[in-house]
């Protein structure tokens, strides 16, 4: 088999995909313009395979660097993570992200056209099923209207992926729609590492736990749930990983578009996250109740059933190993990657 190109690879899920796609015996070939990473993830991976992966510095959406990576490699498939993804950004600054999410996925179909690369892996979200209110999340549901830009530019990259795998029926699609990715490498050497203040809920409770923030708001305990606070489908980032070999697999044997809940099937509140993150890492984490985060539903998880059955694969980590896995990586390095 030829390269996978994976397009933010040096980002949190993009990293954990090298690696274990690098452990399964594929060449990956990894671009990132680390607007959202940093060049010592390259070398941690390299520290954990024993060989530096191929990588080329680009924005997807330079061409010349673009077409330089297709022209010199036989690439058999893109799995493409880049793109901005801060809800609360996106409804602040939407052209940045129209334009920077949907001209890079749209640069990449059209050289995978160019070059005759056959096999997309689209890293999506659950976001694009909207406010759907009907638990679990199946993926013949409804999708949209979505609440901010980020989760537009998603709903609207999987429209453009249908669209255009009409049009070229040999292309093939799986769209993979993440529920909330948590949890880090056992080996500590590669995390989550968000720039700034965290907007998601465990790198927030980490940062509480190192000492590099104070106390975690709990945006709201009045949710119709076990205990007020919200409910998500948290999933370890090593599984979420694993799902994508398992869909890259897939896709090399099919055509058209398919879609995947990438998720384990089991809501967890944000008390009980945080009180297994205690409880597993020995540690207090100081917390407040303060009110909702607008726009926040109350219970979000998925029905993974149709990855099992299609694409044989299920999640195999649970809360404990997500929260010990994540102290693991923020405890050994509290800064994240920066010195
Ligand atoms: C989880 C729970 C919050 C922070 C987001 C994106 C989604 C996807 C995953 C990319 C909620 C509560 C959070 C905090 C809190 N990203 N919380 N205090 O909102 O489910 O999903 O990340 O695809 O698109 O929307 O994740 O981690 O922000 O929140 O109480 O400081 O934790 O209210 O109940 P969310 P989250």
């Amino acid at each position: 088999m030829g390269k996978i190109l994976v397009s933010g690879g040096a980002g949190y899920i993009g990293a954990q995909t090298v690696l274990e796609l690098e452990r399964a015996g594929y060449h990956t070939l990894v671009m990132d313009d680390f607007s959202n990473s940093s060049p010592l993830v390259l070398q941690r991976l390299a520290d954990l395979l024993g060989y530096q992966v191929e990588f080329v510095e680009s924005q997807i959406q330079d061409l010349a660097k673009l077409e330089g990576v297709f022209s010199h490699n036989q690439i058999d498939a893109v799995i493409h993570f880049a793109g901005f993804k801060a809800v609360g950004e996106s409804v602040a600054e939407p052209l940045k992200y129209y334009d920077n999410n949907l001209i890079s996925a749209i640069s990449l179909l059209k050289m995978m056209k160019k070059y005759d690369c056959k096999n997309f892996i689209f890293s999506s979200s659950a976001t694009v099923y909207g406010a759907s209110e009907k638990m679990p999340l199946t993926e013949d549901m409804p999708l949209g209207p979505c609440t901010n830009p980020y989760g537009w530019t998603k709903l609207m990259i999987e429209q453009i992926l249908r669209d255009v795998a009409f049009a070229h029926p040999q292309l093939s699609v799986c769209l993979l729609r993440y529920f909330n990715p948590i949890g880090a490498d056992a080996s500590g050497m590669i995390g989550e590492d968000p720039n700034g203040i965290p907007n998601n809920l465990m790198p927030y409770i980490s940062q509480v736990a190192v000492g590099k923030l104070a106390e975690l708001s709990v945006y709201g305990n009045d949710y119709p749930t076990v205990d007020g606070t919200g409910v998500r489908d948290y999933i370890h980032v090593v599984d979420l990983a694993l799902g994508h070999i398992k869909a890259l697999e897939y896709a090399t044997k099919h055509t058209g578009v398919a879609a995947f809940n990438l998720g384990t099937g089991k809501g967890t509140s944000v008390l009980e996250l945080l009180h297994t993150f205690e409880k597993v890492n020995n540690l207090h984490v100081k917390y407040k109740i303060v009110g909702r985060r607008p726009g926040d539903p109350a219970t979000v998880y998925a029905d993974a059933s149709k990855a099992e059955k299609i694409l044989h694969w299920k999640a195999e980590r649970n809360i404990e190993d997500m929260c010990r896995d994540t102290w693991n990586w923020q405890s050994k390095n509290p800064n994240g990657y920066q010195a």
